[in-house]
């Protein structure tokens, strides 16, 4: 056995935030976040969720320097997160007002040390009754995590209500679907591991 020098390092889980869905009972889109950061906490991270009910805060104001409960808390939450993942059902052919305005929030964080969502895996999910409403509001959500300074995963996943749905224990009907939200969280995981070594 080496007696030398070997250095052994433990490495903590990655924390996930997983941040979106709507304030509508039984949520879609949240069944797909929380779905997707179950399929994360498969593979060893820490997921914590901020869902629909959580999001519901004043307009975001760059003057208001008394910023809501809710609002602290997402941003505490983002700034501890290693990586993300942000599910929005798709309004009108974009995310939610709901969601962009917790996310406009984000601008809060601009002189973090790690300003807004910079060196942070994003995983990009929504939730539409058709795929052009659907693939429309996914290119929205890659587009704000770049302004945001975060890295889209390669792939974005979208969830077509009207050709699939959720099961009662949370499970998406569609095993393709499936497969693209584990696929997608683990680019989210590996992102992080790689980049916080
Ligand atoms: C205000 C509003 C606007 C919507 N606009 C669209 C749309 O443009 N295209 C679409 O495919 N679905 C649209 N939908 C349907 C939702 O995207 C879909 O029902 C989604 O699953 C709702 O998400 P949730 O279950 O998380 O609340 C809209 C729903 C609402 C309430």
């Amino acid at each position: 056995m080496d007696q030398g020098t070997t250095a052994y390092t433990v490495q903590r889980p990655v924390n996930v935030l997983g941040i979106g869905g709507s304030t509508r009972p039984g949520s879609t889109a949240e069944l797909a976040l929380r779905a997707t950061l179950a399929a994360a906490e498969r593979l060893g991270a820490k997921g914590t969720v901020i869902g629909g009910a959580e999001l519901v805060m004043p307009l975001y104001d760059p003057a208001e320097r008394d910023l809501s409960r809710p609002a602290r808390r997402l941003l505490d939450a983002v700034a501890e997160a290693d990586a993300l993942v942000i599910a929005s059902p798709a309004y009108h052919g974009s995310t939610s007002g709901l969601l962009k305005n917790a996310l406009d929030h984000i601008e809060e964080l601009r002189t973090h040390e790690r300003p807004y969502l910079s060196g942070r895996a994003v995983g990009c999910l929504t939730v539409a009754q058709g795929w052009q409403s659907g693939v429309a509001t996914l290119g929205a959500l890659r587009t704000i995590t770049h302004a945001l300074r975060g890295w889209p995963t390669p792939l974005g996943v979208v969830v077509n209500t009207s050709a699939t749905g959720f099961t009662e224990d949370g499970h998406c009907a569609d095993p393709r679907v499936r497969e693209q939200m584990e696929t997608m969280a683990r680019q989210v995981v590996e992102f992080a591991r790689m980049s916080h070594r």
